[in-house]
């Protein structure tokens, strides 16, 4: 019954999680704190690397001690210490990477490097006992990535963004239209009340062949509907915001959605999983929920918790490569570029 604490400090939030798994059967999340910066990065339109590492050091060690007083779990009860390695922010992975190695070189238990991304992609499958062969759609605001998964530990890139990821451009777009960051929420509840057929914005390399993405088209297309419209100001009307937000995110949905499904029916696999902070969109999960449903495929949606960076993710990672009999040397870097798969 190994106890896993995990540290996620790879952008802009400080995560400290504690999970149980059995030999078999689903993990149980014991405690899964965050201290999120969002407010103080609001500001400034985006993260600013400084502030975020500042912060993480300032936060690690009460989350640490949160972490452990609410699962009533004792230091010297965790089996291995678990932090992501990357990708990130060099100095924002720093914090949680060596924080990690310092508990696990001082208990004597072993360190788990983890991939942020598999974090994400296991994410779904919490909750379950295990993870079943199937195609993942990771979407957040740094990737957009499709992979086939035969079991956990083994990935196989298919493709990937050749320009914005899928949440970056919600959140280029959103300051675009005057709306706060991060973008993704604004842009779902604008587009609640608006037309998605208004605009018709491109659904760039949908029918091409292969599975990568590019989404700075669509994102321009955004931008020159605005200034032809309105040359000096660029600025969208109350009436038309919801009606542009809502063809933007209906452009985006489409083009993940095919190449999603495409590559699910290439492969063969029965279950596609989503993931990731722009999974937590309720367009998206219900188009994947009505494509699935028309196909007899099983849709994997994480709890919405663990679709924005958390540390239950990597803690969750950590239990299945430790179950692999894995583990991290303690000088193993961090890896601000680190790829899931080639
Ligand atoms: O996974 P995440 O927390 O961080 C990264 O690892 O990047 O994802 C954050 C991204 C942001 O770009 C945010 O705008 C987007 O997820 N996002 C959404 C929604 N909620 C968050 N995008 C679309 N619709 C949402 N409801
Ligand atoms: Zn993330």
């Amino acid at each position: 019954m190994p106890v896993v604490l995990a540290i996620e400090s790879s952008c802009d939030e400080t995560a400290v999680a504690i999970l149980r798994r059995e030999a078999k059967g689903p993990a149980r999340i014991l405690a899964s704190e965050i201290s999120s910066q969002i407010d103080l990065h609001r500001v400034h339109g985006g993260v600013v690397p400084e502030l975020a590492s500042r912060n993480h050091s300032l936060h690690l060690r009460p989350l640490i001690e949160q972490a452990l007083a609410r699962s009533g779990v004792e230091l010297g009860e965790i089996d291995a210490f678990a932090a992501t390695s990357g990708p990130g922010l060099a100095s924002s992975l720093l914090i949680g990477a060596t924080t990690a190695k310092a508990l696990a070189a001082a208990s004597r238990k072993p360190f788990l490097a983890i991939n942020h991304l598999e974090g994400h992609l296991l994410s779904p499958f919490v909750h379950h006992d295990e993870v079943p062969p199937h195609t993942a759609l990771i979407v957040s605001g740094g990737h957009t990535l499709l992979l086939d998964v035969p079991h956990a530990g083994h990935y196989l890139k298919l493709g990937g963004t050749r320009d914005d990821a899928a949440g970056e451009a919600f959140d280029k777009v959103a300051k675009m239209l005057g709306l706060p960051y991060p973008g993704g929420p604004e842009i779902e509840k604008t587009a609640k009340s608006g037309n998605a057929a208004a605009y018709d914005f491109p659904r760039s390399m949908m029918k091409e062949p292969g599975y990568d993405f590019s989404f700075s088209g669509l994102k321009t297309a955004v931008l020159y509907t605005l200034s032809d419209r309105d040359p000096a100001g660029g600025q969208p009307t109350h009436e038309d915001l919801p009606d542009l937000c809502a063809s933007f995110q209906q452009a985006v949905i489409d083009v993940l959605l095919a190449k999603t499904l495409r590559a699910a029916e290439k492969s063969g696999h029965r279950a596609i999983a989503l993931s990731g902070g722009v999974s937590l969109n309720r367009a998206l999960r219900a188009a994947f929920q009505r494509a699935c449903e028309e196909r007899e495929i099983i849709l994997h949606l994480a709890d919405a918790s663990l679709c924005t960076d958390n540390a239950a993710m990597i803690a969750f990672a950590a239990l299945l490569a430790h179950a692999r009999g894995q583990s991290s040397p303690l000088d193993s870097p961090i890896d601000p570029n680190l790829r899931l798969a080639s």
